[in-house]
């Protein structure tokens, strides 16, 4: 995990005051990959809105921001309440007067068998990971539309691309968001915004943290690069995605999960 924000050679800072005045959402920004990419926008001179549930943990986000001459706030939100979710983006393109990038990285996971999945389970994870990532690219597009430029990146998972054994919510989920956000670059492509999405494979964070070291091992077996990824891998990869130099990419799913589903 990156915690300060020395310059990154790659990014394209101090150009263009346009560009460093970039306002950028990032949803679940309280830990994991969600932090990771907040810490990176910033470093890259975004403003970083960052959106969780956890106020205290969104805190530490902004100040580890801020204290390393970054711009951040942050903004507390349930997600599994997509309406309160669309408010937050006007209330924060209101405020700035722009939106200009939208992560929705924020996601949960209710894993089971099929045969045991409860309809609650289907329809809290279809609810959070799905439900409010249109919500935000909804609420967010209309913005975008009036700057006349704008980066979607949704967090998807290799799981919604090839299913994944106890995961019947979660990968009709992330393979929703793959339909979605395609649908999205279609319709905005020729108005200057991008949607694109980012499917990492394991990556170690709190989610990964929960299965048993015996899983872990065995998935690890089947990554060529011999690792689960770090949060950093993703965040790098959005940086791209969400940066000025990625115009032409849209439509995109970007796979980041060290060669394992190739
Ligand atoms: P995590 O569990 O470490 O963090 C999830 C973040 O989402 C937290 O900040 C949490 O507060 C926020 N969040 C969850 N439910 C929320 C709600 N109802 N309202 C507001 N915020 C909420 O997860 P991680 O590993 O960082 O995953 C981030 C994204 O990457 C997720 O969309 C996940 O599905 C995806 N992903 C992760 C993989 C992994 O191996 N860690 C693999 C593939 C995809």
């Amino acid at each position: 995990m990156t915690d300060t924000l020395a310059p990154c050679a790659s990014a394209p800072r101090g150009k263009d005051p346009a560009i460093e005045r970039r306002v950028a959402i990032v949803t679940g920004a309280s830990r994991g990959i969600g932090k990771a990419i907040a810490l990176r926008l910033a470093r890259d001179g975004r403003h970083v809105v960052a959106v969780a549930r956890n106020a205290e943990a969104l805190a530490e986000v902004v100040s580890a921001i801020t204290a390393a001459g970054g711009s951040a706030e942050a903004r507390s939100c349930d997600l599994a309440d997509a309406a309160s979710y669309a408010q937050l983006v006007e209330e924060v393109a209101s405020a700035h007067g722009r939106l200009d990038i939208l992560v929705n990285n924020a996601g949960i996971t209710r894993d089971g068998l099929i045969l045991r999945m409860s309809d609650d389970d289907f329809d809290t994870v279809l609810s959070v990971n799905l439900r409010s990532c249109f919500a935000g690219c909804r609420a967010a597009s209309r913005h975008m539309l009036r700057g006349k430029w704008g980066r979607i990146v949704n967090l998807g998972s290799v799981s919604g691309i090839s299913g994944n054994a106890g995961q019947a919510n979660y990968a009709a989920a992330k393979a929703g968001v793959i339909g979605l956000t395609k649908t999205i670059a279609q319709e905005l492509g020729s108005k200057g915004i991008t949607a694109n999405v980012i499917a990492p494979g394991f990556i170690s964070t709190d989610m990964t943290d929960a299965l048993p070291q015996m899983v872990k091992d065995k998935a690890i077996e089947h990554i060529p690069v011999r690792r689960f990824g770090t949060p950093d891998d993703i965040a790098s990869a959005c940086a791209y995605i969400s940066s000025d130099e990625a115009g032409y990419l849209t439509g995109h799913v970007l796979v980041v999960d060290g060669g394992m589903t190739m």
